[in-house]
This record gives structure tokens, sequence and C-alpha cells, in this order.
């Protein structure tokens, strides 16, 4: 199973056991991790889901569709790594990604 590490604004850490096919998202949401609400379960319609992916990972995944980029560009702290979490999908080449989270989704 890929590990991918979710860190939050406090830099607390959290690594957690995804599951291949699933999203970052759901990775994060089995997990309890704190910060990760997704509130619209996974459409690309809220950006609560939003997490900065680690500049070494980010040529891994393919760059983000229309829906996606639309909902990032209203996403609070907008930074050239932002992804939504709910649209990128596990894989096993992921193990060891690390995501952190932005200021805007602290408890
Ligand atoms: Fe709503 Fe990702 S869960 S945009």
């Amino acid at each position: 199973m890929p590990r991918i590490t979710f860190i939050e604004f406090n830099g607390t850490e959290h690594v957690v056991e995804a599951k291949t096919g699933q999203s970052v998202m759901q990775a994060a949401m089995d997990n309890l991790v704190p910060g990760i609400v997704a509130e619209c379960g996974g459409f690309a319609n809220c950006a609560t889901c939003h997490a900065y992916v680690d500049e070494k990972w980010l040529p891994r995944f393919p760059p983000p569709e229309s829906i996606e980029q639309t909902m990032l560009d209203c996403a609070y702290h907008l930074q050239s790594n932002s992804r939504l979490t709910c649209q990128l999908k596990v894989t096993p080449e992921l193990d060891g990604l690390v995501v952190r989270l932005p200021v805007s989704q602290t408890e």
C-alpha cells in the first residue's frame, strides 16, 4: 500500500496507508487527517481538500483538468504546487508522496 505523508500547517505529520485507485483526499478522510474536509465529496466543487504537493512529486500527476483549475482559482493561499487532492489518484508509484496543508485548512 502506498504511504502518503500529510503535513498540517503547524508541522504535524500524518503518515497513512492509501489504497491504490482511491483519491489522495479519500486516503486522508479514511485516516481522519485534520484539515482535509472534502465538503463536496470529491467532485472538485469546494476546494476544502486543497493541498500543496511536494515539488518532487508534482510531475508524477497529470496537470489539473479545467474543472479542478477553475476551483483552485477560487482557493485561498494558492501556490504553484496547489492541487485538489480529490482529483489525485493513488497509484503504487506514489509510495512516499508528501502533501502539505494550507493555513486556511487549520482546525
Ligand atoms: Fe471538494 Fe475536493 S473534495 S473539491
